[in-house]
């Protein structure tokens, strides 16, 4: 049923469609307003088109810009490690700071360390000073990697997984990861980076403070003729108002290349793989986790014979469950010590933010009631809605049990791994509330036979 209905209602739905609705929550991890990676896909395409740019690199523009961040989350907790910083507001600020060393200097000042006690914060500043140009080449190493290699797994052409692996070289060679000058460096990073000084200026500024700033930063960071493109469509009315539409995500999905016009059930298991990716290397104590979750469904689901079509579904709800945390800052996600009343709430909006993220995507028909809900409880005691045994559906039961057990068998900030038995011994004190019976029966069969 499932099934019919999504190859139906796919038909009608572009590759870029769905990558521009995901493109959601890399802006949430960037702390960037909704909406940045769609409107720095249309920035680039225009610039692209003025400069006679046609065909399938016309294309390769587009995706390198549409997801230029998809390696965003993997700097995220060195971030709020080594800036002792919320990373999402950190990242925001650091994308308007002027591109010069006293200015740079005193954002680390003035960012590091906000809210830590002075002893840490002077420390923090120190190892920064010291250290930070291997910092920032780490940080951009590990953000471009992951970056291009997600790419691959959307099944990108090569030239998307390299733009996005060198969006950070500067035309003048200051940039990283290799430095590159000129036009050495891939066009579709040149643009994609452009797009995104024009966005963050745009929405930070207007439209005066965009063109400015591009105007500020060619031939240091960016490419003189691509700067000099967009002055040309700055002064254009139409530009802006397309930038500013409410309708911006129609607008680039019609810009999206023509023969890519049909998703198939392969290409959503790629993206799904593709942002399990994305939401695991947000943190390193919970690296694997969506995987591991979506393998635990998998297994608990064909015990429970639920039909091809229905584990098809359930394997993708489990990997994207926890998306939403990709809106959660680091300095919360990996806290040590347990959660004050604010944290928790922000800790608890994660649910949420699933449910935004992926009700974005029509054509993942019920995914997201599936995989927002895994924090509900039988016993109406959950969030985000507070659902109970009459509503909760059996796959969402499922998720909820696997999250439950990976949670408890890996280690995090908190406390190490627990054994198998004492975690499934934990779990059985929870069934009714927490925890389905016939759920938790599957599982415990599944890793006692595993
Ligand atoms: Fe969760
Ligand atoms: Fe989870």
């Amino acid at each position: 049923m499932f099934h019919q209905s999504l190859t139906r209602d796919a038909a009608t739905v572009s590759f870029s469609d769905i990558a521009g609705a995901f493109s959601y929550a890399l802006d949430l991890t960037e702390g960037q307003p909704p909406g940045h990676s769609i409107r720095c896909c249309y920035i680039a395409g225009r610039v692209a088109e003025r400069m006679g740019v046609t065909g399938a690199r016309l294309g390769h523009v587009h995706y390198t810009a549409l997801l230029k961040d998809l390696g965003c989350s993997s700097n995220a907790a060195r971030i709020a490690e080594l800036y002792l910083a919320d990373d999402r507001a950190f990242k925001q600020r650091w994308k308007t700071v002027p591109a010069r060393l006293p200015s740079t200097l005193r954002f680390v000042f003035r960012e590091t360390g906000r809210a830590a006690t002075l002893g840490r914060r002077i420390g923090a500043v120190a190892h920064i000073l010291r250290h930070g140009d291997a910092v920032a080449q780490e940080m951009i190493v590990a953000r471009c990697t992951r970056g291009s290699a997600i790419a691959r797994t959307l099944r990108r052409d090569e030239e998307v997984a390299h733009g996005i692996y060198h969006l950070d070289e500067h035309w003048n060679g200051s940039g990283r990861p290799d430095g590159l000058t000129g036009e050495a460096v891939p066009l579709e990073s040149r643009l994609a980076l452009l797009a995104q000084v024009a966005d963050v200026f745009h929405q930070a500024g207007g439209r005066d403070a965009a063109a400015a700033e591009v105007e500020r930063r060619a031939g240091q960071w960016l490419d003189p003729a691509a700067a000099a493109v967009f002055a040309t469509l700055a002064r254009e009315v139409g530009f802006w108002r397309d930038l500013e539409s409410p309708l911006i995500d129609a607008l680039v999905a019609a810009r999206a290349p023509a023969e890519e016009q049909v998703v198939d059930e392969d290409c959503l298991d790629a993206i799904t793989a593709a942002f399990g990716q994305v939401i695991d290397a947000k943190s390193p104590y919970t690296a694997g986790h969506s995987v591991r979750v979506a393998d635990y469904a998998e297994g608990i689901g064909q015990r429970l014979d639920l039909t091809a079509a229905r584990l098809r579904q359930l394997r993708r709800a489990a990997a994207l469950h926890d998306i939403g945390k990709l809106g959660v800052s680091s300095a919360v996600l990996e806290k040590p010590g347990s959660l004050d009343e604010a944290e928790w709430v922000q800790m608890r909006e994660h649910a949420a933010h699933t449910a935004r993220i992926l009700g974005r995507v029509g054509v993942l028909g019920d995914l997201a009631d599936l995989a927002a809900a895994h924090h509900e409880k039988l016993d109406g005691t959950g969030y985000p809605l507070g659902l109970d045994d009459r509503t909760i559906r059996r796959e969402t039961r499922i998720i909820t049990v696997c999250d439950f057990y990976d949670a408890l068998t890996a280690d995090r900030p908190y406390r190490a791994a627990l054994p198998v038995e004492q975690a499934l011994a934990i779990m059985a004190g929870e069934i009714g509330r927490a925890v389905d019976a016939d759920c938790f029966a599957a599982l415990r069969a599944h890793v006692q036979t595993a």
